[in-house]
């Protein structure tokens, strides 16, 4: 079959003819329809997360695909793409605990897009305690995770503040959200003030870096601040005083150390909204195998604008 095959990390992904994968006991082997492509597979492919995995090996932490027995599945989690051959390759074996079941309504496009950042979005609400009349602050708004986290936040009867660095992208944002801002790091404080006068009561922060300090001035007493993601930069530094004072928390959240089979129940979930209409997601691209690289680097510049799945 063919796959992308990382043998090396920090070089080019290649794709080559390898043997089908065999399922072990308590696996069930996967005709892939589509991989996703996530940040974190950009992380892994430059050997930042994960290095100690075997190589070379198949990369793709989720996929979408079939089962012999014709169910459609979504999957990630249980190493798939850190320790283990992933899911971008025409089949991959997989743990069966780590299988969502798609539903009718749900296909195959939006299903590989509620993985990761799907249960990502669902446990940051969670942890954040985020309800009715919460005002949520939603940061780098036209991602994965932000996409999903933004219209999850509304039906819970929050109040969503979305923040872009992108222009060309508040259209696509303001769809999920009650007021959009553009700014920057040094202009996050004062453009949130502008429609949130006394700060807000949770942060969802996919980005630290230059974002973190203004964050933890904008929470209001109480507030939470989730750091999950550190796109624009890993070192950080708050005044301790603007947190505590105001009985605020900062939340860590990884999705990596979370059973597959939560969040496979979490993945139906998220299928079921979308069979019902009321969760939607962007696929920005469609691309082949050969063209992995490509989005690794689209993912890593902010060149994505939605969802970029690969085809086998
Ligand atoms: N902890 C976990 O379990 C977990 C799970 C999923 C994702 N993550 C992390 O969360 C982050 C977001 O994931 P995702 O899948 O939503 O990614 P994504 O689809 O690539 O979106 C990230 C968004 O952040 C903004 N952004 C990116 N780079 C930026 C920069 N340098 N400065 C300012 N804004 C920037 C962009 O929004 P605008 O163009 O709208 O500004 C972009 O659309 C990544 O760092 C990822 O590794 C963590």
């Amino acid at each position: 079959m063919r796959a992308v095959r990382q043998l090396a990390y920090g070089e080019p992904l290649v794709v080559e003819d390898i043997s089908d994968p065999v399922a072990e006991a308590g696996e069930v082997l996967v005709e892939v329809a589509f991989g996703a492509v996530n940040p974190l597979d950009a992380w892994i492919s430059a050997g930042s997360v994960a290095a100690a995995g075997p190589l070379p090996r198949t990369p793709g932490c989720e996929g979408v695909g079939r089962t012999a027995d014709g169910r459609r599945v979504g999957f990630r989690g249980a190493g798939l793409g850190l320790v283990r051959d992933g899911a971008w390759a025409e089949r991959v074996a997989v743990p069966a605990d780590a299988l969502a079941v798609i539903p009718d309504g749900c296909d195959d496009r939006d299903a590989a897009a509620l993985g990761i950042p799907g249960v990502t979005a669902l446990d940051c609400l969670d942890r954040a305690e985020v309800g009715d009349g919460s005002t949520v602050l939603v940061l780098g708004a036209s991602g994965g995770v932000s996409t999903i986290a933004m219209q999850l936040a509304r039906t819970r009867g929050a109040r969503v503040i979305a923040q872009t660095t992108s222009p060309n992208r508040v259209g696509q944002v303001s769809r999920h959200a009650d007021e959009v801002i553009v700014a920057e790091a040094d202009m996050l404080e004062e453009a949130v003030r502008e429609v949130a006068p006394d700060g807000v009561d949770v942060i969802l922060d996919p980005l630290a870096g230059a974002f973190a300090a203004p964050c933890v001035r904008l929470l209001a007493a109480n507030g939470a601040l989730v750091l999950y993601g550190a796109s624009a930069g890993p070192e950080f530094a708050f005044g301790p005083q603007e947190m505590y004072r105001k009985n605020a928390r900062v939340i860590g959240y990884s999705g990596l150390p979370v059973a597959p089979a939560a969040t496979a129940r979490s993945m139906e979930s998220l299928y079921a909204l979308v069979a019902a209409g009321t969760l939607e997601t962007v696929i920005a691209d469609e691309l082949p195998l050969e063209r992995a690289d490509e989005a690794l680097t689209r993912v890593r510049e902010n060149r994505a604008g939605g969802k970029l799945l690969l085809r086998p």
